[in-house]
């Protein structure tokens, strides 16, 4: 026994798990599981956009007035987005050695173009989460910005049309990662079901199809003026 099992078997057995595959994948479930609620959650408070500026701007100030759950809230994401993107390294790289050969002709089953699919847009959603912080966080994102109006910050940078395509398509690539992500939690959980399997797939898709257009409702009801533009 190593002198690390010896003096904490808790943490030993914790690394041991780990290192298995099965570890990594539950690491990326349960981070990917606090990410997506995280996402709901910020997709609910978003859509109050539709209510006009006071209730928007209410909102954000809220939350910037409860530093006790601001911050718990940010340090759980970050952890979350950096056990996220580790563990999908470190399982790529095990997948990689696993077959250093490779193929000769690859015949990508469905299933395992879904999962490559993850491995390009979880990168693409990472960048697209940089901008998105740059532009209503810290607001360095080269649209106007103002620190207390929530609300004009996001209508000015949806006018730019480059930016609500940008955001457009990044919301359709981060819904099917998690369509995607939402399914393959449950395949790591072992769940298989012949009557309720396919019923889990169709409501990831649903789910994710209610985010999608959920967030595009905003930047497409900027640019079509469907919203009180109030600056
Ligand atoms: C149309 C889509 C979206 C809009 C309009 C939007 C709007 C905003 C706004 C206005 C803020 C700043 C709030 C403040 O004043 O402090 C913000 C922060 C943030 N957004 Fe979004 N958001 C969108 C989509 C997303 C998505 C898809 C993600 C994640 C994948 C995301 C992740 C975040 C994060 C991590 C923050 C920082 C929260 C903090 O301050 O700790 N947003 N968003």
């Amino acid at each position: 026994m190593s002198a690390t099992a010896a003096g904490f078997p808790g943490s030993a057995c914790t690394w041991r798990f780990w290192q298995t595959t099965i570890g990594k994948k539950a690491v990326m479930a349960v981070s990917g599981t606090i990410l997506a609620a995280f996402i709901l959650g910020h997709l609910a408070g978003n859509l109050q956009i539709f209510l006009g500026p006071d209730a928007f701007n209410g909102y954000a100030a809220t939350l910037r007035h409860l530093p006790e759950l601001l911050w718990p809230v940010r340090i759980v994401l970050l952890v979350s987005v950096i056990a996220h993107i580790w563990s999908s390294i470190q399982l790529a790289v095990t997948k990689s050695e696993a077959r250093p050969t490779g193929y000769v002709k690859k015949r990508p089953a469905g299933s395992d173009y879904a999962s490559r699919t993850m491995y390009w847009s979880g990168p693409i959603i990472a960048a697209f989460v940089i901008y998105h912080l740059m532009q209503f966080t810290f607001g360095v994102g080269g649209t106007p910005y103002h620190p207390l109006d929530a609300y004009g910050n996001v209508i000015q940078g949806f006018r730019v049309p480059a930016v609500a395509l940008f955001y457009i398509l990044s919301m359709a690539l981060l819904c099917t990662h998690l369509r995607h992500g939402l399914w393959s939690m449950f395949q790591t959980l072992g769940f298989y079901h012949p009557r309720h399997t396919p019923k889990i797939k169709r409501l990831a898709s649903v789910l994710a199809l209610l985010i999608f257009f959920g967030f595009i409702s905003i930047p497409i009801a900027v640019v079509l003026r469907v919203i009180p533009q109030v600056l």
